[in-house]
């Protein structure tokens, strides 16, 4: 087992970003305040922090869907800069058009970028093939569960192969066995491709088994409150992760930091 020490170059930086939205009464709530960090090529970095707190605004923003109101966003590939087609982003909500097969979920995103029929046909099966998904290729998205919606989406996202993946609480509505098959399967896939990762959750011990490192953020307007490194071995057993020796000393620290931020 080794630990994740081969991060890259910067691949997303985010310098001194605060973020307000304009309230129904005209006013403005602050949401993100002075937020400044630099995450890597092959990183998995997971942010958590109280409900509300500005998780899933950080997201919109680093990712490029969202206009921050001051500070900046660079999403790089060595001396390039990405575009949004080159950043994946899946959510709670699998998002897959109801209308279309899995297979055809899956081929959507290389139509659009124009990759030949017979190739993106050759992907798009693969990639049902590497999430589980065999023999649904033809069942539309009312007919999967849960968790092979999840896995459609996964598909559909890493089919383009994205140079930096977002995810906002992806699993977090998955009942546990779901929920710890497919922190499995994204665990594999990343050590495979080595994206970047950018993962949200309220789930400490999801942070604790997927990541590099983990930033807690104060409650809003939220602010990186700390970062912690997590000093796991990989490849990780995310099954069992809270049998390692570390686990109970990281989760007690993570939860110290983010308790005071919670209102009661
Ligand atoms: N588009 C929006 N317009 C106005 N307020 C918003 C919008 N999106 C989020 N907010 C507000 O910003 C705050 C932070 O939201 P969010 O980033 O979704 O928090 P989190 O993901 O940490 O739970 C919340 O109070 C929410 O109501
Ligand atoms: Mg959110």
């Amino acid at each position: 087992m080794k630990q994740n020490l081969d991060v890259g170059q910067p691949a997303v930086i985010i310098h001194d970003l605060s973020h307000g939205f304009v309230t129904p009464d005209g006013g403005r709530m602050d949401v993100l305040q002075d937020v400044s960090v630099t995450v890597h090529e092959r990183e998995f970095f997971t942010v958590v922090g109280p409900s509300g707190c500005g998780k899933s605004t950080l997201l919109n923003v680093a990712s490029g869907l969202l206009q921050p109101s001051t500070g900046t966003v660079c999403r790089l590939k060595g001396d390039r800069n990405l575009d949004q087609l080159e950043v994946g982003y899946i959510t709670q909500d699998s998002n897959l058009f109801p209308w279309a097969t899995a297979l055809e979920n899956v081929l959507m995103p290389l139509q659009i970028r124009r990759v030949p029929k017979k190739e993106r046909v050759r992907r798009a099966k693969e990639w049902i093939n590497i999430v589980g998904l065999s023999g649904f290729e033809d069942h539309y998205p009312r007919q999967l569960s849960g968790g092979m919606q999840k896995r459609c989406s996964i598909a559909r996202t890493m089919v383009y192969e994205p140079e930096v993946l977002f995810m906002d609480e992806p699993f977090g509505a998955l009942d546990a066995i779901t929920k710890a098959t497919l922190q499995k399967t994204i665990l594999d896939l990343w050590e495979k491709r080595q994206t970047s990762v950018i993962f949200i959750t309220h789930d400490l011990t999801e942070a604790i088994a997927l990541s590099d490192r983990v930033a807690v953020m104060t409650g809003r307007p939220g602010r990186i409150r700390t970062t912690v490194d997590i000093p796991l071995g990989r490849p990780r057993d995310v099954y069992n992760i809270t049998d390692v020796p570390n686990f109970k000393a990281l989760r007690h620290e993570l939860w110290h930091l983010l308790e005071p931020e919670l209102v009661s």
